[in-house]
């Protein structure tokens, strides 16, 4: 069987955001993003461990979410990095169960539906190395130069907005880690500067990240209505 390890970078101030508490601990209808989000990777059963990259100045308080979360798997902390992918790197340092499959899922993104946890996996257990969540994007890109004149407008239908988690062969992950010293928004960017092919599957919107105020208030749609879906 499959020993699937997860990587919960938590320990982002929340700039965008705002307020006094960093993302993680703030809460929507109740409960920390946090504890969201571990009960959303959690609700794959596969997923036997899980370390929390928590900011250094609030170890105590995510420990304390860890600790009195409902959740089987069994849960570390450790304290993040400067950027998300320092976050990352001492979260993997901290695995214990030498797993196959990591998973690295942003604390940011509390409502991630199971389907795309498994559809993540699944995929790499089927072989692929590099395996992320993907939607197909709705705005028009363009790239713009300093002055804010546009370069050229992208192809939407080659566009997608990548989500998490992100599941990676334990080694794969590893190694891009190791050999990159640069900072990414996300782990597969990593990946694919090793010429590893990364495998886009698809997301789903509910797997939003809470990044400004407006975000929260999706994230609190979303939940209301998987309530009322839940009571009919
Ligand atoms: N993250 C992290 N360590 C950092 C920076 C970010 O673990 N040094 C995590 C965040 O906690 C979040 C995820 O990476 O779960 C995605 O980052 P982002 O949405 O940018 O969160 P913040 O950095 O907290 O937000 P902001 O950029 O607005 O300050
Ligand atoms: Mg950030």
């Amino acid at each position: 069987m499959t020993v699937v390890g997860c990587v919960i970078p938590a320990a982002g101030r929340g700039e965008r955001l705002g307020g006094p508490l960093p993302k993680a601990l703030r809460t929507l209808r109740g409960m920390t993003l946090l504890e969201h989000s571990l009960r959303a990777i959690s609700a794959e059963r596969d997923v036997a461990e899980i370390v929390v990259a928590a900011p250094v100045d609030y170890v105590a308080e995510i420990r304390a979410v860890a600790d009195s979360s409902a959740v089987s798997a069994t849960i570390r902390v450790v304290p993040g990095g400067a950027e998300r992918t320092d976050s990352v790197r001492r979260g993997i340092a901290a695995l214990r169960s030498d797993p196959d499959v990591i998973l690295v899922h942003d604390a940011a993104r509390p409502l991630v539906p199971l389907e795309v946890t498994r559809r993540v996996i699944a995929a790499c257990e089927g072989g692929a190395p590099a395996v992320v969540p993907g939607v197909p994007v709705t705005d028009t890109v363009k790239q713009v130069d300093e002055a804010g004149r546009v370069v050229r407008t992208v192809p939407r239908s080659d566009l997608r907005a990548i989500q998490t988690p992100q599941g990676f062969h334990a080694e794969v992950l590893a190694k891009a880690l190791e050999i990159s010293s640069e900072t990414a928004t996300d782990d597969a960017s990593l990946v694919e500067q090793l010429g590893v092919p990364v495998l886009v599957v698809p997301g789903h919107h509910d797997a939003l990240k809470v990044t400004r105020p407006h975000d929260l208030m999706t994230a609190e749609a979303i939940l209301r209505k998987r309530q009322v879906d839940h009571v009919r």
